[in-house]
């Protein structure tokens, strides 16, 4: 972590659990986290469950989020949300590009793009998530799909915008095979390092970049002792109470 960014602690629920089983996990998370004050937190539940947990968050320090959005206001797309919705329900943040939205819905580049531009409008705050799967890895081109995938999906952004954005290597999401905090530092520096060149040194300095894929409390500590690490987003370990409390009070 860097004094200069406040970390995010993100968690990210996909398909798993209904209204009543997020609204009694909200209302524990707030007894757990009441004294939390030097970090962020934040939740993902499914769209379905978003209006029990705010009610059990509203007043708390623990905001809330969707896991996607549609980029049209309304109409004739069944199935999708709007970001005008999630606004209404108190959301904070969305989740935009995961890459099982990517690889399992076919999401493009171009729809997380059009996705971004709408949620900033709508002023809620994008998690833009980018990674390499392990064949581009081994092939030796991280670098290049992680740079194509920020020039995309980041075309048209205001450089006075709040986004985050979530490094989450394909190969370690939901494998139990976590990126070294070595391998995650060197890709958030180019990723801040892009931010700077292609858009504004205001951007890079102030945009937190988050670790997602098979964050544990055994492995959240020394991803956040590093200064280019400034938060995660955390799938599976983000459904266990204790675990997940334990990851929200990383020691850095
Ligand atoms: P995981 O998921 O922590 O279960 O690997 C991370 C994510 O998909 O955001």
């Amino acid at each position: 972590m860097n004094p200069e960014r406040l970390p995010l602690i993100a968690g990210n629920w996909k398909m798993n659990k209904g209204p009543a089983a997020a609204g009694e996990f909200a209302q524990a998370l707030v007894h757990e986290l009441s004294s939390i004050d030097d970090r962020e937190v934040a939740v993902f539940p499914p769209f379905t469950a978003i209006p029990a947990v705010a009610a059990r968050l509203r007043g708390s320090a623990i905001a809330w989020g969707a896991q996607n959005m549609h980029w049209e206001d309304s109409g004739a797309f069944t199935g999708e949300i709007a970001a005008s919705f999630l606004v209404e329900l108190g959301c904070r943040f969305v989740i935009v590009g995961h890459s099982e939205r990517r690889t399992l819905f076919g999401e493009s580049d171009t729809d997380c793009n059009r996705k971004i531009l709408t949620a900033l409008q709508a002023g809620l705050v994008p998690i833009l998530c980018i990674g390499e799967s392990l064949a581009e890895r081994e092939a030796g081109t991280t670098s290049t799909v992680i740079e194509q995938q920020l020039a995309a999906g980041l075309a048209g952004v205001n450089p006075n915008a709040e986004l985050v954005l979530a490094y989450e290597p394909v190969w370690a999401i939901g494998t139990g095979r976590t990126a070294t905090p070595t391998q995650a530092t060197a890709v958030h520096a180019q990723i801040r390092n892009w931010l700077r060149r292609q858009i504004a040194d205001s951007l890079a300095n102030r945009t937190r970049i988050l670790y997602g894929g098979s964050v544990t409390p055994e492995s959240i500590d020394a991803l956040m002792a590093t200064s280019e690490i400034d938060g995660v987003l955390v799938g599976g370990a983000s459904l266990h109470i204790e675990r997940f409390c334990r990851i929200v009070r990383f020691q850095s």
